[in-house]
């Protein structure tokens, strides 16, 4: 039944009176159309990359090699065989690309730089090309009317760095400072927009601690000191954006789900507790001044051998703003044999839910319930939504792409980022993943994410129907 039927069977019966209040609470008066004027004048729309997922140029102009060169080099890492040398070669075409954002009336580019493109030993000497080309990518935004929103780390540290150990080497603090000196003096005139970290927990664990990214090291030996120099970073990054950026945003991301439990069972609530801390709060509440969730993710506690005194200091900075990424819900099942973690997330395919090409759920009100979740920390100023999107198979037909499941999902997904944003949460923007098909990590090319799709063989591009819905729904 949907909800026009729902309401007309209800009628104004008393029954029906005395159920409003949960109907609303299950979204059921959300906006059956969505418009751009719901969510407010200030409200910004646009779209999210990765410098290794789109710029290719691998080796361009003085670039070193980062992990996910070598990694996806590497034999049988990347299911596809694939690497991302070329991608969608937005190193030679972002002019052409960043236009598409533009023609799909958005206003921000979101974008990271890649460490190993400015520094190739990740320390040292600048490769002033490399600087140029990000100076290019600003200006050109800048040209459009867009606002480059800049990504400081999105997974791709300098080669030259993890052999050194990477982020489990204590000394990765003063490797990222630098970095982070030379691109903030170098964009910080122009770029206004900041975010710290791309989903700390993501690189960290699925690349120190299952190694099915790079760099491929495994065990909470790497990803123990991994994590905690990364929520050092996390910090000292924010204080370093500060003190160089005049009139700064800054912001950091973290990968948010919903974590709920096996059949609604009240046996399985100590697991989602575990997997709640290490997916949702690990990496935000010591920046929070909160510190690590040990009580609630004992595993945590082998953290204390790589703390030193004044850490826990170090690791608090004061966002701006917090931005919210969401792919999925997490179902957590209660399993005493597991390490650690003592249960298993159960997979969708296993739920028989509907799921994205990823395997991953679609779930609307998840992002409703990460965003009133996360508004909930007293210290949470203000909310972007940095990323969320999905990969469907999509086929060309006569030049078009009719990704009608795409759009649907965006459609499902903003309501509920309405139904938020009205009941209080200071959401501020949107933007989706991603601009353009791309190579999406260990998946390489297959799962397309994009709102333009590319032809991998001849670098064609063509605006896909959820790419035509935005360009039309946030017309004026
Ligand atoms: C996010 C990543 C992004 C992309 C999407 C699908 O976790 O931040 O780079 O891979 O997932």
């Amino acid at each position: 039944m949907n909800r026009r039927e729902l309401l007309k069977a209800l009628g104004a019966t008393t029954a029906g009176i005395a159920l409003l209040p949960q109907l609303n609470a299950m979204g059921y008066f959300a906006p059956a159309e969505l418009s751009k004027s719901a969510f407010g004048d200030d409200f910004l729309w646009g779209v999210a990359t990765a410098a290794y997922q789109i710029e290719g140029g691998h080796n361009a102009d003085g670039k070193g090699p980062s992990v996910w060169d070598t990694f996806s080099h590497g034999k049988k890492n990347i299911k596809t065989g694939e690497n991302g040398d070329v991608s969608c070669d937005f190193y030679h075409s972002y002019a052409q690309d960043i236009d598409f954002i533009r023609q799909m009336n958005m206003q921000v580019f979101r974008f990271s730089t890649a460490w190993s493109r400015i520094l190739p030993q990740g320390t040292g000497a600048v490769n002033q090309k490399g600087l140029d080309f990000y100076n290019k990518v600003i200006d050109t935004c800048l040209e459009k009317g867009l606002q480059p929103w800049l990504t400081t780390y999105h997974w791709d540290i300098p080669q030259a760095l993890q052999d050194k150990g990477g982020w489990t080497n204590r000394d990765v603090l003063s490797w990222y400072n630098e970095y982070v000196e030379v691109i903030t003096k170098a964009y910080g005139d122009r770029v206004k927009n900041w975010m710290v970290m791309n989903e700390p927990l993501a690189f960290t664990a699925i690349g120190y601690l299952l190694g099915i990214h790079a760099p491929g090291k495994t065990g909470f030996k790497n990803f123990i000191p991994a994590a905690h120099h990364t929520t050092l970073c996390q910090a000292e990054g924010g204080r370093i954006i500060r003190r160089n950026v005049k009139d700064a945003n800054i912001g950091t991301t973290f990968s948010c789900s919903s974590i709920e439990p096996f059949k609604g069972k009240d046996v399985h609530a100590k697991t989602v507790e575990r997997w709640d801390a290490m997916v949702n709060r690990l990496f935000i509440e010591p920046a929070l001044g909160m510190g690590y969730p040990m009580e609630s993710l004992p595993a945590i506690k082998k953290v204390e051998k790589y703390m030193q005194p004044g850490d826990e200091e170090k690791m608090k900075f004061d966002f701006d703003f917090i931005g919210v990424q969401n792919y999925t819900r997490e179902i957590a099942r209660a399993n005493f044999i597991i390490p650690y973690m003592k249960g298993l997330q159960v997979p969708a395919k296993r739920r028989h839910v509907e799921t994205t090409e990823m395997g991953w759920e679609v779930y609307p009100e998840g992002i409703y319930k990460v965003l009133k979740k996360f508004a909930a920390y007293p210290n949470v100023k203000k909310i972007y939504v940095t990323e969320n999107g999905c990969a469907f198979p999509d086929v060309v037909e006569n030049g078009r792409v009719h990704d009608a499941k795409r759009v649907q999902f965006f459609k499902d997904y903003l309501a509920q980022v309405l139904r938020a944003k009205n009941e209080g949460v200071n959401v501020q923007g949107y933007f989706v993943w991603t601009l353009m098909d791309n190579f999406e990590w260990a998946e390489g090319y297959k799962t397309r994410f994009g709102l333009v799709h590319v032809d991998f063989k001849t670098q064609q591009r063509i605006m896909k129907d959820s790419g035509l819905w935005f360009k039309e729904f946030l017309a004026d």
